[in-house]
């Protein structure tokens, strides 16, 4: 553990607020700050800073927690590497043992130190004489890749066998349980480590401060999956990374070109597009939005020209949209993807083509108008409500007005009639959405669908009692000692209530005050924000004392009995049912 006086230190000197500004802009509210919170989209800021508690939670999204949980989800580190962050930004010199003293798990220095010997292992098999013999033709010859380029790509092999990896990262001083939190390794049924990647051309995923954080690895033939992909590791989020940033960090000012797979960007970038980047096998995700919005003003969507590939476009466009960047889409003709389109016409034609990229309305318009005949009535009708629709979907009132005026011209109706109908849809979809949120909040609020804590669902009472008095716990040091010295864990009804009490207790047993600081090596961010929005919620409420905590006490205690009747009950009916068998 690290130690609390570094904690603290820690926590000193980086205010809440100051951390937090620098990446979002607050505004005052009260004693607290709002602004728009920087983990998911939205109009309206429900993002709050609680400096007295030294604390944020998002009323959207449910993050919260810490100046350093802040800094971990805002910068994706881990625990320590958040730590050193703010050492460093706060002037604080950090002890150098503070590495070596991870209390448990895999740490993400083991598994990007890891990578790194898998990248070279890989790249020495694919070069190596016998052992690379096909994938080397696989990729210069049948995908036409320079050695230029597959060397400046770091792509290797991963040979035909179930332990050559293994067996060299272990001689490195790597264990199997390291190697499968790197998913570099599978765990066989007998319990032992196999090579997860296997006869495949090996793709690594490196991120922007050069680290290797995970792999696709691809079939040479037409076997199935085609690719494999490394998943969530304490090195890498699949959600928050891009293929090849780290090359298009440098080009990429005035535009990006967004593919979907691998071997787009690697031909692009080939051909001289160093400003391509692809999401990695999964559809594009707001953070990812977010990642281009911090190095680009426009993105050209240059996805495959089938079905899935447009409908993926569709829904890239509006993730991009929303967090301000200029989107364009790249119509294709005569080639399915942009490394096909490349290698049949040349890097002279892609250009063209992603000049003349279209913007989504001008895109979606053509395809509704080459649908239908717009001379015909009945044709006429059903290509304006589509266009409607369309039109609907855009959330900036100036574009839409541009939209009415263009829309018109084109069907030659009027522009009011066109206005009013999109207006109707608007309101609809208000009143659809609000329907959802009510929904939402109904399930979330009676546990139904809660990760966090799964059995909250089963014992909705207590676990809110429970809520309350971890809340209070956290909220005020004489609550935090008085509960600590004199209830037990098992006094909670939830496991997940138990762990946090467990974990509250241990900090008194060594005379630690509370902080969400120390929570976060044992817990996810998931908890962390449920158990910051524990002290929230408590303080939104005007009575904290004593009385309150007295009251909550007693309500879990007979909450407590109350369950442990229901159990023989239900134990009872089990004995009746085994004897009835
Ligand atoms: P594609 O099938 O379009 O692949 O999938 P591609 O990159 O054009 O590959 P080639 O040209 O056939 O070699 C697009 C992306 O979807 C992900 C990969 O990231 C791929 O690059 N994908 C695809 C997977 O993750 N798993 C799969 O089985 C298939
Ligand atoms: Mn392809």
């Amino acid at each position: 553990m690290i130690s609390p006086q570094i904690i603290e230190e820690i926590k000193y000197r980086n205010d809440i607020e100051s951390v937090v500004s620098s990446y979002v802009s607050l505004k005052r509210a009260g004693s607290n700050f709002s602004g728009s919170c920087p983990f998911h989209s939205e109009k309206t800021p429900s993002f709050v800073v609680f400096p007295a508690t030294q604390s944020f939670y998002c009323f959207g999204c449910g993050a919260g927690g810490d100046a350093i949980s802040f800094v971990m989800r805002a910068e994706n580190l881990d625990y320590v590497s958040a730590i050193k962050t703010l050492a460093q930004r706060s002037g604080i010199t950090l002890p150098d043992d503070i590495d070596n003293k991870q209390p448990q798990g895999v740490s993400r220095q083991r598994v990007l130190d890891m990578n790194i010997e898998a990248v070279k292992f890989f790249q020495e098999c694919l070069w190596d004489e016998r052992l690379g013999a096909e994938a080397r033709q696989y990729l210069l010859e049948k995908r036409g890749l320079d050695r230029s380029v597959i060397k400046h790509f770091r792509i290797g092999y991963a040979p035909n066998s179930f332990g050559m990896l293994h067996d060299h990262l272990k001689k490195l001083g790597y264990t199997d349980e390291e190697m499968y939190v790197a998913f570099l390794c599978g765990k066989g049924q007998k319990g032992t480590a196999y090579d997860y990647f296997r006869n495949r051309v090996m793709f690594p995923i490196i991120d922007t401060s050069g680290n290797v954080v995970a792999f696709g690895g691809r079939v040479m033939d037409d076997s199935k999956p085609k690719y494999l992909n490394t998943s969530d590791t304490p090195a890498f989020k699949k959600s928050r990374n891009l293929f090849a940033l780290n090359f298009a960090k440098n080009h990429c000012e005035s535009m990006m070109i967004l593919c979907e797979g691998y071997m787009d960007v690697i031909a692009l970038h080939a051909a001289g597009f160093e400003n391509a980047v692809a999401t990695l096998g999964t559809a594009i995700t707001s953070d990812q939005a977010r990642i281009f919005s911090k190095y680009t003003k426009k993105v050209v969507i240059s996805y495959d020209s089938d079905e899935a590939g447009q409908r993926a476009a569709d829904k890239a466009f509006r993730f991009l949209q929303e967090v301000g960047i200029e989107v364009k889409i790249l119509k294709m003709v005569g080639a399915k993807d942009p490394d096909e389109f490349i290698k049949k016409f040349g890097a002279i034609r892609f250009k063209e083509i992603i000049e003349k990229s279209k913007s989504r309305f001008d895109f979606e318009v053509e395809k509704i108008i080459s649908k239908y005949n717009i001379e015909d009535l009945d044709d006429k009708i059903k290509a304006s409500s589509e266009i409607c629709q369309l039109i609907a979907t855009f959330a900036s009132e100036v574009e839409r007005e541009v939209y009415f005026i263009k829309a018109s011209k084109l069907l030659g109706i009027p522009t009011d009639s066109i206005k009013r109908d999109v207006s109707a849809i608007i309101n609809r979809r208000a009143r659809e959405e609000k329907r959802t949120q009510i929904n939402e909040i109904y399930r979330a609020t009676s546990g139904i669908g809660d990760r966090v804590n799964p059995e909250s669902a089963a014992h909705i009472r207590a676990s809110k009692i429970e809520e309350a008095i971890l809340g209070l716990m956290q909220l005020h040091e004489e609550h935090f000692v008085k509960c600590a010295t004199t209830l037990t864990p098992d006094d909670f009804i939830t496991s997940f209530g138990k762990r946090v009490f467990q974990k509250m207790q241990e900090l008194h047993n060594s005379s630690v005050k509370f902080d969400i600081a120390y929570f976060l090596e044992d817990f996810s961010q998931d908890e962390v924000s449920r158990i910051t929005k524990m002290m929230t919620d408590r303080q939104m409420l005007n009575s904290n004392g004593a009385d309150v905590l007295f009251e909550c006490i007693e309500s879990l205690k007979a909450e407590k009995n109350r369950n442990s009747s229901e159990d023989s009950v239900d134990s009872l009916m089990d004995l009746l049912n085994k004897k009835k068998k």
